[in-house]
């Protein structure tokens, strides 16, 4: 018997990353090949003929999956019965900014979607924020959206994820679906933590930690991290906008793990409610290791942290409580 529809919502659908992002849903990327889907995008009154015109493409592509279009500058008509939230509308960063001057313009967005999310949306709807600074608006859709699950409520740090995977796989010239279960700690910023102490490669003699086979503790410790923590910036350098076809790719292995589950034996990163897992600070949208099942994410517990990781998980644990307050205090 053919599935029913299911309906996502992407927030920003006329931006960049909405550009890239809704064919993927409407081709069945992000919720499978056998899964239809009504797409709702939401965007402001200054880009509705643009949205309209995403509209005009998406029934030109004659997506078989695609049962419905909803495209609408309201956004309690876009957030009706949605089982899935993408939210990545918003005003992105450009070349020269930190993640904090964004904060002030992104947060009361969220603050205000948090209710037409919390009112309208299916139960138990699935929430994935993209739009920076990703960690913090997801804490504030969640704050000011308090009958909806805390674990609903995610950000998208897997964009960090596959950068990483992406660096050790150029590094060690082996196919990226060959190396896994690295590993995103904290914050989508400069700060964040890519952490291959746990990860691995599939080699034709078995699995071999990433540390044996690069054996390059100085630039796992050094060049690989900074590279990924600024590969952000070096995109909006290279583009002068930001990444969205990474961005758009992320965003759909993230739902589509979530809900379909992750592979035995590997993880994968999420920005998710911290419950203190790792000594992480509790109460703030903190990135961990998860596996996935039956639509819900565990945290991985009981990975060793060595001292280098420990101090490193704790700095982008301090710059997320501070984003914290710093959202609060450009609420009040
Ligand atoms: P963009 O400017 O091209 O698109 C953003 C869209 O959001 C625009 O169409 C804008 O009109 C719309 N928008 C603004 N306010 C809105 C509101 N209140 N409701 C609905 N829509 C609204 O930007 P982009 O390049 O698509 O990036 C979107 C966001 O994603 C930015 O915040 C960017 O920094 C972030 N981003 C996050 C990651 C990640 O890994 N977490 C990666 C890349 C980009
Ligand atoms: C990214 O990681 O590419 C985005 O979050 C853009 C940015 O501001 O770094």
């Amino acid at each position: 018997m053919a599935k029913q529809p299911v309906r996502v919502l992407v927030t920003g659908a006329a931006g960049q990353i909405g550009y890239a992002l809704v064919p993927m849903i409407a081709r069945g990327v992000m919720l499978g090949a056998d899964q239809p889907v009504i797409l709702h995008m939401l965007d402001i009154p200054p880009a509705a003929e643009a949205l309209n015109g995403v509209k005009m493409e998406l029934v030109d592509a004659a997506f078989p999956l695609l049962k419905g279009v909803v495209a609408t500058t309201d956004a309690v008509e876009a957030c009706t019965g949605v089982n899935v939230a993408v939210m990545v509308g918003g005003f992105p960063r450009k070349e020269g900014m930190e993640r904090k001057d964004v904060m002030s313009k992104n947060v009361s967005i969220y603050k205000s979607q948090a209710s037409a999310l919390e009112l309208h949306a299916a139960p138990n709807c699935k929430v994935l924020v993209v739009a920076n600074p990703a960690n913090t608006n997801a804490l504030i859709l969640k704050e000011f959206a308090p009958s909806i699950p805390a674990k609903n409520i995610t950000c998208l740090t897997r964009l960090d994820h596959n950068r990483a995977l992406g660096q050790i796989s150029e590094k060690l010239n082996v196919q990226v679906s060959d190396v896994k279960n690295v590993i995103i700690w904290g914050n989508h910023s400069s700060t964040q933590y890519p952490d291959v102490n746990h990860a691995t490669v599939m080699t034709p003699s078995g699995e071999k930690p990433v540390r044996e086979l690069v054996k390059d503790d100085a630039w796992l410790n050094g060049e690989f991290i900074t590279t990924v923590q600024q590969r952000g910036a070096a995109i909006i350098k290279a583009r002068k906008l930001s990444s969205a076809l990474s961005a758009a790719s992320a965003a759909c292995d993230h739902i589509r793990d979530w809900v379909l589950g992750t592979p035995e034996g590997t993880w994968v990163s999420m920005g998710v409610y911290s419950d203190g897992s790792y000594n992480a600070p509790a109460g703030v949208i903190y990135s961990f290791p998860v596996t996935c099942k039956n639509g819900e994410w565990t945290i991985v517990q009981g990975l060793a942290i060595d001292e280098f990781s420990r101090k490193k998980l704790d700095l982008t644990g301090v710059e997320l409580t501070e984003e914290k307050e710093l959202a609060y205090s450009c609420l009040s």
